[in-house]
């Protein structure tokens, strides 16, 4: 792919499941990756298996301004100017919506829609003010045709894409593109914990992978690919675009 080499990109949610994948996928493609997660430990693990020449671990909690801006210090003095950014991180725990409780609609917010927001607020101004930047921000299919189970994460997955398209219409003058990845059900610990919770979650992995026309569920390298895509050069006159990878389950 072109133009990844030497790029400074920040991820975050780097520590587990598709943002790891993607994390060793850019780091690869010989850009210098931060990996910006809650679990500091996961994070220094991939980052060991990177090399500490193209990558750094950070524990920042993404719903945080002051811990987001200081690791983007951090990065910056260590890699340069931040040039491409992966909002990965995200977190989901299942419940008719009827059921839910509202403490709960709170954490979901913060981790998969105001948590990027703060992602973008903080990174995206000095992109936009140095005339380039890549964004890609991993919503999901859930936020595109529902899920039981998933309300207001799946709000929050929607409220995603349209933020990513509005800021992809305003900063197209300056240079940064922003896409929109939205994985179907994938084998991570997020999914596993989610089947946990979901009665019948058991037989929730087995019925899905019926379904899906590629007959299994997505696995993290699945992503990986497709994520260093639009954080390339290749992908430099696509902005505001979704994009589901889903084995066929979705076809928005
Ligand atoms: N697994 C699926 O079936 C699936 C489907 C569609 C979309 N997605 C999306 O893909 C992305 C990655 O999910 P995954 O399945 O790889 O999950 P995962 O649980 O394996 O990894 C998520 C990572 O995000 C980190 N994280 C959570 N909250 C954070 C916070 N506040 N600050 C910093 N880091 C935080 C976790 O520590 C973890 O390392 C998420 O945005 C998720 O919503 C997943």
């Amino acid at each position: 792919m072109r133009g990844l080499e030497g790029k400074a990109i920040i991820l975050t949610g780097g520590a587990s499941g598709i943002g790891r994948d993607a994390a060793i996928r850019l780091a690869e493609e010989g850009a210098k990756v931060g990996i910006f997660d809650l679990n500091e430990a996961g994070a220094q693990e991939v980052v060991d298996s990177i090399g500490a020449d193209r990558a750094a671990a950070y524990r920042v909690d993404i719903s945080d301004r002051e811990q987001v801006a200081a690791a983007m210090a951090a990065f910056e003095s260590h890699f340069g100017p931040t040039q491409g950014l992966a909002n990965v991180a995200g977190w989901d725990s299942a419940r008719l919506f009827m059921d839910t409780d509202p403490a709960v609609w709170d954490k979901v917010i913060r981790i998969n829609l105001y948590g990027p927001l703060v992602m973008h607020h903080v990174v995206v101004r000095g992109m936009a003010e140095r005339g380039f930047g890549r964004v890609v921000n991993i919503s999901s299919d859930a936020g595109r045709v529902g899920s039981s189970g998933e309300s207001v994460y799946a709000a929050c997955k929607g409220g995603i894409i349209a933020f990513t398209k509005t800021l992809a219409r305003e900063l197209a003058r300056n240079g940064v593109t922003l896409n929109i990845l939205c994985p179907g059900p994938t084998d991570t610990p997020l999914f596993s914990d989610f089947t946990k919770d979901m009665p019948g979650g058991d037989r929730l992995a087995e019925g899905l992978a019926k379904a899906i026309p590629l007959r299994r569920l997505g696995r993290p390298d699945d992503y990986a690919g497709m994520i260093a895509f639009l954080l390339s050069d290749d992908a430099a006159f696509i902005t505001g675009q979704t994009i589901s990878i889903s084995g066929g389950l979705t076809m928005a």
